[in-house]
């Protein structure tokens, strides 16, 4: 019998949405309610380090995540097995000569190189690598943009880490998602001047889950109604003109503006949803400072389903925007270390696949 351990590796990196995903039309295929936007950080700062590997050998298929063993038995990692499996079956069938991997059990590891406990959106890194390091172990012909429609089952926002620079989840109108994926809008190198500040609050409090948190303000949110019809329509429009353009006084404001509605919409659920406490509000105020002191946008702050705050600006004016948040936010409470943590300045990447 074949007793041989077939292994690969990969890493994916984190992505920071400018234009939120939130809301599922259909929570089994992670089908989003409007398209999204982001930025794909530098792997050099915030990345997933996945190993795939599978021999007859195994007891059975296994994720170890940071050290722990993690539970594969949710249906987001068991689609993505079953995808892989299926498409490498598929490449079997027709090479009879290869090895029957997709029958093997998998062992999948994975590192993050920053703190999970940071309250960083991981899962987008997380089944990013996963999908792409199975897929590598399988030999797989398929583009990122195929891979993303798997990824995109295990957490929605991590069809986005398939590519680096600016990428968009178009949300497709098919009901079997097949045209629900990622799609590269421009490479990082077509605007690398782009930079990320992350600040980690010290947050006791548990946020709400991104997909109960989302189901709740599809459920109740009146004004979200109006965000997937009008606002994010029209946000994807001018973000992608933004991009194109280098634009950072539009890509600024579209940011602002798609984060505030976002959590606006969190607030009018019912009960209302909370994921920005006092120090959040407080690294607003200093950015709005921080732009009014320099007489144009330099800095746009974006948040996600938490408090802590990512803060977009232009390597050029990296000494204003980082220097002020030491400054402004050594004196505010309730983050990390008791000042602004930079967690990345990131340098966003090459494209990844
Ligand atoms: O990928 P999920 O299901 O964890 O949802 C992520 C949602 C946000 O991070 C808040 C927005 C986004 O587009 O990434």
């Amino acid at each position: 019998a074949d007793t041989k351990v077939y292994r690969a590796s990969t890493t994916a990196p984190v992505n920071i949405a400018v234009v939120k995903y939130w809301g599922k039309r259909d929570a089994k295929l992670n089908l989003p309610t409007n398209s999204s936007l982001s930025v794909t950080l530098s792997q050099d700062d915030l990345r997933t380090l996945t190993t795939a590997a599978c021999s007859a050998t195994f007891d059975g298929d296994s994720l170890t995540l940071n050290g722990e063993l993690s539970d594969i038995s949710g249906a987001r990692t068991q689609a993505c097995f079953r995808e892989l499996r299926a498409r490498r079956a598929a490449v079997e069938a027709a090479n009879p000569a290869l090895p029957k991997l997709s029958t093997l059990p998998l062992k999948i590891v994975s590192e993050n190189n920053f703190p999970t406990a940071a309250g960083l959106a991981s899962s987008a890194a997380g089944f990013a690598a996963l999908v792409r390091a199975i897929a590598n172990l399988y030999e797989l012909p398929e583009s990122p943009a195929d891979l993303s429609l798997i990824a995109r089952q295990g957490s929605g926002s991590a069809c986005r880490s398939l590519f680096g620079g600016y990428v968009a989840w178009r949300m497709g109108s098919q009901d079997d998602g097949l045209d629900s994926k990622a799609e590269l809008v421009a490479e990082a190198s077509h605007w690398p001047q782009m930079r990320a500040l992350i600040l980690v609050v010290n947050a006791a409090k548990k946020d709400v889950p991104s997909t109960s948190g989302m189901q709740q303000t599809v459920a109740t949110s009146g004004l979200f109604q109006q965000r997937i019809n009008q606002v994010v329509p029209a946000n994807m429009t001018l973000m992608e003109e933004a991009v194109r353009d280098k634009d950072f006084a539009k890509f600024a404001e579209v940011t602002m503006r798609d984060s505030n509605s976002f959590h606006a919409c969190c607030a009018d659920t019912y009960p209302p949803i909370f994921y920005m406490n006092d120090a959040s509000r407080a690294a607003i105020r200093a950015v709005e400072a921080i732009n009014a002191q320099a007489g144009k946008t330099v800095a746009a702050y974006t948040y996600d389903a938490g408090p802590n705050s990512v803060i977009y600006f232009l390597e050029e004016d990296a000494a204003t925007v980082v220097g002020a948040f030491h400054e402004v936010l050594g004196a505010v409470g309730g983050w990390k270390d008791g000042a602004a943590t930079l967690k990345s300045s990131a340098k966003i990447p090459e494209q990844t696949a």
